[in-house]
C-alpha cells in the first residue's frame, strides 16, 4: 500500500526519539523528512559565531537583521547546511543545545524557521519534527503524534548519542540540559511545546522502532481506511 501524500507531524519532549522515528517514517514510507529542530540548531550556531548571544543568553537584537542574510537548507537528504558549509555535527554539540531553547523562544526567530519549513513543505509527503508543527506550523496536518518517554531513558538515548559522535558528555549534565529546555519549550509564549488536542500520544519508553512503525502504520491505516469506507460499500 502506498500511502496518501500527507502531512504527519512529530511533537514531543526532547529526546523522545522524535527524530529518529520521523527519519524512519520518510524511508518506510517515503516521505520527505524536515528536522524543524535543526533549523532552531542552525540560527543559534549563526547567533553564536557572529557574537549576538552572550554566554549568559542575553540576545543581540542585531540578529534579527542579521537573520536576512542567513541561507539555512537541507541537502539532499536531511544535512542542514550554512550557505556552502555541512554544520550537521556543530548544531548537535553540547554548546548549541546549550543555547538553542532561549533562541528558539524569539518571535522572529519561529517566523524566519517557519517560512523556511513552509518552502521546504510545498511539495507535500512530508514528515516534520519539533516543539509546535502539529499547533502551529502545521495545525491542518492529517496525523499529529505527540511523543514521550521517561526522562532518564531520554538522557540516557541523548548521552549515548553524544558519545557515538565522539563527546564524553556528563549524564547529569545532559539531563539538567533536556529538563532546562522542555521547561523553556513549555513556558515561552510564542508557540509553547503543548500537545494538539487531536494527536495521537506515544510513550516509547519501553517500545523498539520496529513497534513503533507498526504502530503508525496500524494508525494511518486506520484513519484512511475508515475514510475510504463508504466508497467501498
Ligand atoms: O533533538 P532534541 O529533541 O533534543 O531537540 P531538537 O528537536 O533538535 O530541537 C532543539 C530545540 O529547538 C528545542 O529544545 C526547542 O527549544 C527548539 N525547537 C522549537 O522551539 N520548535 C521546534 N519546532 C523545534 C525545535
Amino acid at each position: 500500500m502506498r500511502f496518501p501524500d500527507i502531512t504527519i507531524a512529530i511533537d514531543g519532549y526532547s529526546s523522545t526519539g522524535k527524530s529518529t522515528f520521523a527519519r524512519l517514517i520518510a524511508e518506510h514510507f517515503d516521505f520527505l523528512y524536515l528536522d524543524s529542530g535543526a533549523m532552531y540548531r542552525g540560527v543559534t550556531l549563526f547567533a553564536q559565531e557572529q557574537g549576538l548571544i552572550a554566554p549568559d543568553n542575553t540576545i543581540d537584537p542585531a540578529l534579527e537583521k542579521a537573520l536576512a542574510g542567513l541561507d539555512l537548507h537541507f541537502a539532499p537528504g536531511t544535512v542542514l547546511y550554512m550557505g556552502e558549509r555541512n554544520i550537521e555535527k556543530q548544531i548537535r554539540s553540547m554548546e548549541v543545545s546549550s543555547q538553542v531553547s532561549p533562541i528558539a523562544a524569539v518571535p522572529y526567530v519561529r517566523h524566519y524557521v517557519d517560512e523556511r519549513l513552509h518552502a521546504f513543505a510545498a511539495a507535500g509527503r512530508v514528515v516534520m519534527d519539533g516543539r509546535d508543527i502539529g499547533t502551529t506550523v502545521f495545525p491542518d496536518a492529517e496525523i499529529k503524534i505527540f511523543m514521550t518517554a521517561r526522562p532518564e531513558v531520554r538522557a540516557q538515548r541523548r548521552f549515548d548519542e553524544l558519545v557515538s559522535k565522539g563527546e564524553s558528555p556528563v549524564f547529569e549534565e545532559v539531563l539538567r540540559n533536556l529538563q532546562e529546555r522542555d521547561y523553556i519549550d513549555s513556558h515561552r509564549e510564542t508557540s509553547p511545546l503543548r500537545r494538539a488536542e487531536d494527536s495521537f500520544e506515544l510513550n516509547n519508553s519501553e517500545m523498539s522502532l520496529t513497534e513503533e512503525i507498526a504502530w503508525v502504520e496500524g494508525l494511518i491505516r486506520g484513519k484512511f481506511g475508515l475514510l475510504n469506507a463508504p466508497e467501498e460499500v
